[in-house]
């Protein structure tokens, strides 16, 4: 594996899922693996749960961190070849890139979606042009398009939590007052491609996820019949793809409650707005799995990263 882009550079998922359940067994046990080696984490957005988790996964592997939160304190980037750079951009990713490789082993890149211009988004500039540029290995902590750190962390809370060969999964939309981009959802779905599991999607119409990464998944529009019979559900607000990045509606009725949620197991990746994604019954109840997900996310990104070191 040269990066961590997207679900797509999983080997073999169970394999993963195995190692990283017995790695958080014995978290130290490759304390030595990343001694001298540097991470450098470069965000573009906000974070909590993958700043601190990639931070801790690097120290279980013995490896040092640099933290830069480039959206605010780092010069502008451009990405286009060939342009004058009289405007805001002061650096280009060609000096940029190469530059921050000197000085980290492996690159971490945080940079969301803008929604505003599909097409942009599309392109994940930020990420691929320190894929291109950088020269050392690339891991996406969430792009426009994808989360596959998260969408790891929650196939291996799944399985930890699932004694069923084939779990009914159901991604639920619930409501936002902010539109909010596709990752998540996107890389979830992606991973339940990997996973044996029968795979539910629902949301309201309109709100349907780009068609290439949801082609051959059952899509239903009425949640309570999706919801039927599930073992594990997973809630996650997304704008509108079709009608890029638009708010189309904010129905307080698809907001997951524990009489909804059933026996199911509850889990999304965090941050979540209470009592508009979801009730506080199911947070704060025992069906819940947001926090095992959380701590989850050190072990994705100490498997990565692991499997990285390994791979130079
Ligand atoms: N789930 C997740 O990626 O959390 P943060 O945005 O806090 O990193």
């Amino acid at each position: 594996m040269q990066h961590y882009l997207s679900v797509n550079d999983i080997e073999s998922l169970p394999d993963w899922i195995r190692e990283a359940r017995a790695m958080k067994e014995t978290p130290d046990k490759f304390l030595s693996l990343g001694k001298r080696k540097t991470l450098g984490l470069l965000f573009f957005n906000n974070s909590l749960r993958t700043r601190l988790s990639s931070q801790k996964a690097a120290s279980n592997l013995g490896m040092e961190v640099m933290v830069m939160n480039f959206g605010n304190e780092g010069w502008s980037l451009e990405f286009a070849d060939g342009t004058i750079m009289n405007g805001d951009s002061a650096e280009h990713i060609r000096e940029a890139a190469p530059v921050v490789s000197q000085y980290c082993d492996i690159i971490g890149i945080r940079a969301f979606a803008q929604l505003k211009d599909k097409e942009k988004d599309a392109a994940e500039m930020v990420l691929n042009g320190f894929a291109k540029y950088a020269g050392v290995p690339i891991v996406n902590l969430e792009s426009p398009l994808s989360h596959p750190l998260q969408a790891l962390a929650d196939a291996i809370t799944i399985a930890e939590h699932s004694s069923l060969s084939r779990p009914k999964v159901v991604l639920s939309w619930a409501p936002h007052p902010k539109a909010l981009p596709h990752a998540v959802a996107n890389s979830f779905v992606q991973m339940m491609g990997l996973y044996d599991a029968e795979f539910v999607i629902t949301h309201p119409r309109g709100y349907e996820l780009d068609p290439q990464i949801t082609a051959g998944c059952q899509i239903q529009y009425d949640q309570d019949a999706a919801l039927k019979d599930a073992d594990f559900v997973y809630v996650k607000n997304w704008s509108s793809y079709s009608d890029y990045g638009k708010v189309l509606s904010q129905d307080p009725s698809w907001m997951l409650t524990a009489a909804k949620l059933g026996k199911a197991k509850f889990m999304h990746c965090l941050p979540v707005r209470r009592n508009v994604v979801v009730e506080d019954a199911v947070l704060d109840g025992p069906q819940s799995l947001v926090i095992e997900q959380a701590n989850n996310r050190t072990f994705s990104a100490q498997l990565v990263l692991k499997k990285l070191l390994e791979a130079k």
